[in-house]
């Protein structure tokens, strides 16, 4: 039989073969359908010439852009423009305006000191070849201003999860990233590896719409430092300090030191940042021991006294404060509490306790303390009372719950992240810390309201 000619067949015969295509039909486009709603829309593709770009250092007048250029481009140059207009302007100190030559790793860093306050920007990393990536930011003011900012730690290298979507939704002006930033937990000094870690974080599609949608605070902890648990001793510490240095836009790091710690002001708020791995003793050390290192220590406690007449002090420490279920623990600052208690009594000694929100990661959980169980002051009570203490993690990692007890309880799931809200009426500021879950939704009874004046902050 020619191959041509129509074959006759039995209808009958056909017709079960029809129903299970039929319905094999269905049931991918069940399953296609399902695929489209279970999947956000793409993002959009990301040109090749920029690998990625963020941003940081936000000041009311300026801010640093940090960018990596593909293999082979040889310039690009930052072009800054406010948001809704194409008005570029000539804000680019570092380099001068015009195009730049990556270094030895296709980094390029941009250096913007002419902007205006309380204004929102676009900027574009451009390559000469017109290839080019967008990013956004607000300057901050001096003196009354309002703000949001969006808080955690812990993510599985590179992850892609939504709750990163959720995180650039709620649009924050500043995302405190507190640690864990990739799981890689490299033991030696191995700069190269540091580098893999970074792009394998920001070549994540919605990690890197988030960084170059809000500016970035970033402290590291101990698995995107060194290995699990790691502390000043790690052999990676010259090479995690170094590459932290050149890839990530930061605020300026103290002259000569080895530690990352960061201090700056958002409108009448002081934010202090720091640094709970570089210097650490480790745990097994004589007591007392240190988390922060005597330099580090000294620097902190000048940066508390200069603070002592700010509106709100919002001290970023990444790892557990509160240890009151088990003093004896190895978390957070039970090891160190001898300088947690010199620390907690500077603070009560300037009258900052009832002026401070402390924001902490490490633990992969929620948790909100009014500070019921936060004194740790020398001579406290059994009813004294420390600062406001709130976790938001882990971003994305199996959930487990350290330190506490926790007035307000914890929420020990995965997917979450920490909202803290600033309202400068003028004459005070009205402060919502909260937790929020994978869709930006507020953890239920994680959320603490605060009025903030001269005389302290009391809840609303
Ligand atoms: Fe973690």
């Amino acid at each position: 039989m020619s191959p041509l000619q129509p074959v006759a067949t039995d209808p009958t015969a056909q017709a079960p073969t029809l129903s299970l295509l039929a319905s094999w039909i269905v049931v991918l486009s069940l399953l296609l359908g399902w695929l489209a709603v279970a999947r956000p829309a793409p993002l959009a593709a990301q040109p090749t010439g920029v690998s990625w770009a963020w941003s940081g250092a936000i000041t009311e007048g300026s801010a640093v852009v940090v960018a990596r250029l593909a293999r082979g481009v040889s310039e690009a140059r930052l072009v800054i423009a406010p948001d809704g207009t194409d008005a570029e302007v000539d804000a680019l100190t570092v380099p001068a305006r015009g195009y730049a030559s990556p270094d030895a790793h296709g980094l390029v860093r941009f250096e913007a000191t002419r902007l205006s306050p309380a204004t929102r920007y676009r900027y574009r990393v451009e390559t000469r070849e017109g290839q080019h990536l967008e990013g956004r930011l607000r300057t901050w003011a001096a003196g009354p201003f309002s703000f949001r900012i969006a808080f955690a730690s812990c993510a599985t290298t590179g992850s892609n999860h939504r709750v990163f979507d959720a995180i650039r939704a709620l649009t924050p002006d500043l995302f405190v990233h507190m640690g864990d930033f990739h799981y890689l937990n490299i033991g030696r000094n191995d700069a190269e590896a540091f580098r893999r870690g970074y792009d394998r974080v920001l070549d994540s599609s919605r990690q890197s719409a988030l960084y170059r949608a809000v500016p970035i605070a970033y402290m590291y902890d101990d698995h995107d430092f060194g290995p699990n648990n790691s502390d000043g001793t790690s052999a990676s510490r010259p090479a995690a300090t170094a590459v932290y240095r050149d890839h990530v836009p930061h605020y300026p790091l103290q002259a000569g030191a080895d530690t990352i710690q960061q201090a700056f002001d958002i409108g009448r708020a002081r934010i202090i940042v720091t640094d709970t791995r570089s210097s650490r003793e480790p745990v097994d050390a004589p007591r007392p021991r240190t988390m922060l290192g005597e330099a580090q220590r000294r620097w902190l406690e000048d940066e508390l006294t200069r603070a002592k007449d700010a509106a709100l002090v919002i001290w970023v420490n990444t790892v557990p404060w509160i240890t009151k279920g088990n003093e004896s623990t190895h978390e957070g600052w039970a090891p160190y509490a001898e300088e947690r208690e010199r620390l907690a009594t500077l603070i009560d000694t300037l009258g900052l306790t009832r002026r401070l929100v402390m924001l902490s990661g490490d633990g992969h959980m929620a948790a909100l303390d009014d500070g019921t169980n936060s004194a740790y002051m020398a001579g406290r009570g059994p009813d004294s009372r420390g600062f406001v203490v709130i976790h938001g993690a882990p971003l994305d990692r199996w959930p487990r719950t350290k330190g506490g007890p926790y007035s307000h309880g914890v929420s020990r799931r995965d997917h979450q992240f920490g909202l803290l809200d600033v309202a400068d009426t003028g004459t005070a500021l009205e402060v919502t810390a909260s937790a929020r879950d994978a869709y930006g939704q507020l953890v239920p009874g994680l959320e603490l309201r605060l009025r903030c004046d001269q005389t302290g902050c009391a809840t609303r």
